[in-house]
């Protein structure tokens, strides 16, 4: 009787000790933060099909920017290419947008969007570097 009466309290402090144990070997085996998803390249095709939401931005979008920035070999860094853009983000959006609207190196004036709006360019700027709309 005293003895399966103290197996019960054994079994009963082992169980409330042993969950949180296990759990917390369970999150020191994975690790606490899970390391980021590796990037992805796009594919030429994936990239191509990638668009502004807005259809006015997105007809602008495909008469200028992805002429250079959808297309490898351009010089350009290419739309939702992370690790292209991470450099370019770190800058700063005036530095970028003054970029754009000077001009700068294979890049023409306005990237060859003469009736882009600095908020057009702003969105456009935002897409190219992530791939998606506002
Ligand atoms: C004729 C080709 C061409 C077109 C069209 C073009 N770009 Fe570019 N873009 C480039 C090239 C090449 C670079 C890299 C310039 C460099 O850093 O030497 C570039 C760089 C950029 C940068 C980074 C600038 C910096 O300071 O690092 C941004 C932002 C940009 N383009 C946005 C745009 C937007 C928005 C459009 C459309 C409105 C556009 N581009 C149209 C060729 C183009």
């Amino acid at each position: 009787m005293f003895k399966s009466t103290a197996c019960n309290a054994m079994r009963q402090r082992l169980r409330a000790c042993s969950r949180p144990a296990a759990l917390s070997l369970l999150v020191a085996v994975a690790g606490c933060t899970p390391p980021p998803p590796p990037a992805v390249a796009l594919t030429p095709a994936q990239r191509e099909s990638l668009h502004p939401a807005d259809a006015a931005l997105a007809a602008r979008y495909d008469r200028s920017c992805a002429l250079c920035h959808a297309r490898a070999g351009s010089g350009a860094p290419l739309v939702a290419d992370a690790a292209a853009w991470a450099p370019r983000l770190a800058r700063g959006d005036a530095a970028l947008l003054a970029s754009v609207t000077q001009g700068r190196g294979g890049m023409p004036p306005r990237g060859l969007c003469p009736d882009c709006s600095d908020d057009d360019l702003r969105a456009l700027i935002h897409f190219l570097a992530t791939g998606a709309s506002r």
